[in-house]
């Protein structure tokens, strides 16, 4: 290593040099190393810019942008060597560029920070990493789609306060989680179009005095748009929560799918087999098949969560412009990212391969007291006010209890109810019965899936744009 290469790039302040303990404690690239393919093209498109306007010839662009190609090689294929005065990824390149080919590459950098080089070279990442994480989340809603299709007329109970409640088809208790999946995407969209911004050409806070064209570059680099104001363009985190957010409401609906999947293949509920492939044996039992792959779906909301508050309370005191403090969001931003990916593509295979038990299912959602809203409901048609249709449908459960018989029994002595009340507790009855709008029964639900063959088209059409 030369003397040269054992300075910071910012050392003509510098009377001495940095202690080993700084440089220990100020570098970041362990972790934005992982940005490096996004500042060489975050680089390539400002020389291109600064060739444009006259701040480089086009030789000299044409040297920089061939070193900058000679980097980017060197990433793909781990040769990259750095230095320990790399502070973070765009000082390990801006030296190695300057390395490559002399002092023309000490006119990168011109009329740009690394304040403004870091809030593009994420907002590159996100644009890239969060269509992938939407583009699982689509995946897996792909699967739902296709087990509610496959499971057809097969229903369960459906609970509230995990305690039985009324039968529903198991098509729609699947599609109730393709919903709120399908928020995700549109809130992934929504997060992904308002970080479409281009920060390059704020400089360090300020813009320049030099005649930069932030326009072309944003166009180049094909953003929507570029910032409005040079402060707001490198103090703004906005995208990293809000992705943030979208990334720890995605990994709280995986939990909530995780979790019902743990109560599903306990022998308690035994409502689901899991696949050898996608479940985990144990080291001392063994007789033990585990859902893992729900838990750790589940436990990474925890994770996903406290990324996002990491980052808030970073953020929440800090006066504009930019702080280094900011060095923090992307280790949360990464770690979020690869956690929801990493668990929306095992939960998919471990949705798409699940075994349902619906004899199962079915037997738990048989039998009176799932259809005791269908008997108050019968009643009403007969004109009987609501409260008092449920006071006698509650009072013949409590007495079938106490007088250890089947409801049937009395429904089928009691004058107001009868045969026809009976036939309403047949297997099935119930949920064939759910016929509003939204309802779990099967009418709705062919209704419902339709829809939500709808939407994975809209999505679709996004993700091929996108
Ligand atoms: N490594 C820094 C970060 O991640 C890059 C920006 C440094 N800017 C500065 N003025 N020290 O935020």
């Amino acid at each position: 290593m030369s003397e040269r290469d054992a300075r910071p790039l910012w050392h003509g302040r510098f009377a001495e040099g940095p202690a080993d303990e700084l440089l220990r404690f100020t570098s970041s690239l362990d972790f934005d190393r992982r940005l490096a393919a996004d500042d060489i093209a975050g680089s390539r498109a400002h020389v291109a810019m600064l060739a444009r306007v006259g701040l480089l010839t086009d030789e000299e662009a044409g040297t920089v942008m061939s070193a900058l190609d000679t980097v980017g090689a060197e990433v793909v294929d781990g040769t990259l060597e750095f230095a320990p005065t790399d502070e973070d990824i765009h000082t390990a390149v801006e030296r190695r560029v300057t390395q490559l080919v002399g002092p023309v590459g000490g006119k990168m950098h011109t009329g740009r920070s690394r304040n403004d080089q870091v809030a593009l070279d994420l907002r590159l990442f996100l644009r890239r990493e969060g269509r992938a994480v939407a583009a699982a989340v689509h995946e897996l809603q792909e699967v739902l789609v296709r087990r509610a299709t496959d499971a057809g007329e097969a229903y369960l109970p459906g609970y509230t306060h995990l305690q039985r409640a009324q039968p529903v088809l198991l098509a729609h208790h699947l599609l109730a989680h393709f919903w709120a999946f399908a928020r995700d995407v549109d809130r992934w969209r929504d997060a992904l179009d308002r970080a479409d911004v281009s920060p390059l050409g704020a400089g360090a806070l300020a813009g320049s005095s030099l005649p930069l064209d932030p326009d072309s570059v944003a166009r180049e680099l094909g953003f929507a748009r570029r910032f409005e104001n040079s402060i707001d363009a490198v103090s703004d985190r906005d995208f990293v929560a809000e992705a943030l957010f979208v990334a720890a409401l995605t990994q709280t609906h995986l939990s909530r799918l995780g979790e019902e999947i743990v109560l599903w293949s306990s022998e308690e509920f035994g409502f689901v087999h899991l696949p050898d492939a996608y479940s985990t044996g144990s080291s001392m039992l063994p007789q033990k098949k585990n859902p893992d792959i729900a838990e750790l779906a589940r436990g990474g909301a925890g994770r996903v969560i406290g990324d996002l508050t990491g980052v808030l309370a970073t953020l929440k005191a800090l006066p504009f412009a930019y702080n280094r403090d900011l060095q923090g969001d992307k280790e949360p931003l990464f770690d979020a990212l690869d956690t929801c990916a990493g668990a929306l593509r095992a939960v998919s295979g471990l949705v798409e391969s699940a075994e349902f038990d619906t004899g199962r299912m079915q037997a738990a959602a048989d039998g009176a007291a799932t259809a005791a809203t269908d008997l108050a409901e019968l009643l009403v048609r007969r004109g009987v006010p609501f409260r008092e249709a449920h006071e006698a449908v509650g009072a013949l459960v409590r007495q079938a209890a106490e007088r250890g018989i089947a409801v049937e029994e009395l429904v089928m002595t009691d004058p107001r109810l009868g045969p026809e009340a009976l036939a309403a507790l047949e297997p099935g009855e119930a949920v064939r019965r759910r016929t509003t709008p939204g309802g779990a029964g099967p009418e709705p639900v062919r209704h419902q899936l339709a829809a939500a063959r709808g939407r994975l088209d809209d999505q679709r059409a996004w993700l091929a744009r996108a």
